[in-house]
């Protein structure tokens, strides 16, 4: 079935392994696991679950570690909306890399990128946003000694030299490629990919050696960097190591959560709307009776109410039981929406706290010229 994954868009039903071999990514393999094991002392469980399943260059980037060559972390946020849950996946696995390699963070909020591709976004809408959308990000825990949080037209400065210098290695036969822009883009657009680019090599320029990068990002980000890393060498930079998530589904069955792609959860939702939304909307692999369900169970794979849990219960143990009774007919669909319901609002209350306490941090993690 065809499906199309571009930073731009993310549509149909994903084959992740196809994914793979058209983007020339690495599966994660369970040597590199291990690898990580060994220096994390576990694994999260995004790495067990195969929810971040590819990588680049993770292999050497952990070569480098050992050799005592430490690593800083990217990652970032386009500021177009509130922020949801699909995001906060891939933060949450962010600051445990942060906290088990003990690592510093850039954090990149593309207010540009956002006001350059939303007709409807003033620079103003955008900018506001980015700093809104950051104290989700500052809830999450991150070390505020080891992060660095930006706008980019509020770091300007700093940014737009450095993005020069990938911008006259760029040419737009390569953009239009990757991106498959068109005559009628926007300037702007044609030439953001420098800016994005920039993170993956400022803490070398600004502490004046090489430092290795890696990214942690749900996979419709790849092309952007597989840019970037044609370029750094040719800037005298190391390439930065990418490792690649899987997308949170949608509530109703294909692609990716978004808000351009039906019914989205928010991590500003109250319980109510969360209970009302995943009733109404999760797409359930059970049957249609009762009683058929009861006989032949339900189908977990294509349940989203599952799929869900997969990110969010970390405890593997009750993920199981979960599954298997679900499978074996014993809990029924309405049931299964219950436990998700459950696990949610209690997650997000507490987010919801630490995200209003985060207007009082919000400052000590921000960077700006
Ligand atoms: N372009 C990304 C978005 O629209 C934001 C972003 C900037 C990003 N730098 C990044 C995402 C690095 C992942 C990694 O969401």
């Amino acid at each position: 079935m065809a499906f199309t994954v571009t930073p731009w868009e993310v549509s149909g039903d994903i084959d992740y392994n196809k994914l793979i071999k058209e983007f020339g990514t690495e599966p994660l393999s369970e040597k590199t696991l291990k690898r990580i094991e060994k220096v994390a002392g576990e694994l999260h469980p995004y790495l067990k679950r195969k929810i971040f399943f590819c990588h680049r260059d993770l292999n050497w980037l952990l070569d480098e570690y050992d050799k005592g060559n430490k690593f800083f972390l990217y990652t970032g946020r386009g500021p177009s909306e509130k922020v949801h849950l699909g995001h906060l996946t891939v933060w949450r696995f962010t600051k445990w890399l942060q906290d088990k390699f003990g690592v510093e963070l850039y954090f990149q909020l593309t207010d540009d990128e956002k006001f350059l591709f939303k007709n409807d976004l003033t620079l103003e809408d955008t900018n506001k946003l980015a700093y809104e959308n950051a104290l989700d990000i500052v809830a999450l825990g991150f070390d505020p000694k080891k992060t660095f949080i930006f706008a980019n037209t509020d770091y300007g400065k700093t940014m737009y030299k450095q993005a020069l210098r990938v911008a006259k290695k760029l040419t737009f036969s390569t953009v239009k490629a990757a991106f498959g822009f068109k005559d009628e883009n926007n300037v702007g657009q044609i030439f953001f990919t420098s800016m994005q680019s920039v993170p993956c090599f400022l803490p070398s320029v600004q502490k004046g050696k090489n430092i290795p990068c890696l990214i942690p990002l749900a996979v419709d980000q790849d092309p952007h960097f597989r840019i970037t890393r044609d370029i750094m060498p040719k800037l005298g930079y190391y390439k930065p190591a990418i490792i690649h998530q899987r997308f949170l589904p949608a509530l109703e069955g294909t692609g990716k959560m978004s808000s351009s792609n039906g019914i989205t959860i928010y991590t500003t939702d109250t319980p109510k709307e969360v209970k009302n939304k995943i009733n109404k909307y999760a797409f359930s692999g059970g049957k249609d009776t009762v009683e058929e369900h009861r006989k032949t169970g339900g189908n977990p794979d294509i349940d989203t109410s599952y799929q869900w849990l997969t990110f969010f219960e970390d405890d593997d143990s009750k993920l199981k039981n979960i599954h298997d009774d679900y499978k074996s007919g014993k809990l029924l669909s309405g049931e299964l929406k219950a436990i998700l319901i459950e696990k949610l609002n209690f997650f997000l209350a507490e987010h919801q706290k630490k995200r209003e306490y985060a207007r009082k941090t919000l400052d000590k993690f921000i960077i700006k010229d």
